[in-house]
């Protein structure tokens, strides 16, 4: 299980450290949630923030990106000269998406889609042959800390037999990532659903504990 975490409620007047801190930890996925304040009422930070932040944390650590914006058929590759290694685009966000994805394996990064909570997984299937990632939202983007949607259970375990007939086909393995309202009391469902990378923002990033007691509790969690 890939633990991604999601820097959204950590100290964002100190993102680098608030990185650092997480890959310091061992967790070398880190999400990245860019809002544009179109797409979701949000705005958050984009390619010159996370130039500055690959500059400051070196190649070591996968970026992932999580592209929460209207405009990601223009500005991916933007996002990629910036450092990203993983790109997630929304699909309720892009027009031509077969076309999208190609375009962003082409130039070199790998791929994902996400589905908001009531988009069907069906969007998903269509390009599954073509991408490295799912990301299932288990609540609506916009923000951290919100509570986990646990409908999503049923589009889960949809995706994880498609992707099992794949591989068995000889096709490519693909990632399910689940992100929102992850925490060590619901981490250990998921990945007995077929989830293999948990984005956690609130859960690891929050006042009440340090970052490396609360990844301990869910290391815990998934023993
Ligand atoms: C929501 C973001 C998430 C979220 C995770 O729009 O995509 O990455 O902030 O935070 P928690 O774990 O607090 O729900
Ligand atoms: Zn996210």
């Amino acid at each position: 299980m890939i633990i991604a975490p999601s820097v959204l409620t950590a100290d964002l007047s100190d993102l680098a450290k608030a990185c650092q801190k997480a890959v310091d930890a061992g967790l070398d996925w880190l999400h990245l949630d860019v809002m544009d304040g179109n797409f979701v009422p949000n705005l958050t930070f984009g390619p010159p923030v996370i130039k500055a932040l690959r500059k400051t944390l070196g190649d070591g650590p996968t970026f992932d990106a999580h592209l929460m914006i209207s405009n990601a058929e223009e500005s991916f590759q933007q996002y990629i000269d910036a450092g990203c290694n993983h790109i997630s685009v929304h699909v309720e966000a892009v027009t031509h998406l077969h076309r999208l994805v190609t375009a962003i394996r082409q130039a070199g990064a790998s791929v994902g889609v996400v589905l908001n909570p009531a988009t069907p997984v069906e969007a998903a299937l269509e390009v599954l042959s073509e991408i490295d990632l799912v990301l299932i939202m288990s609540v609506n983007p916009g923000f951290g800390g919100q509570s986990f949607i646990p409908t999503v259970e049923k589009k889960i375990r949809v995706l994880n037999a498609a992707i099992s007939e794949q591989i068995s086909a000889g096709g490519r393995p693909v990632q399910i990532q689940v992100d929102g309202g992850v925490k060590s009391h619901n981490i250990a469902m998921l990945r007995d659903w077929g989830v293999t990378n948990c984005v956690v923002g609130s859960g690891l990033f929050n006042d009440s504990r340090a970052l490396i007691d609360n990844l301990a509790i869910i290391h815990k969690a998934l023993e």
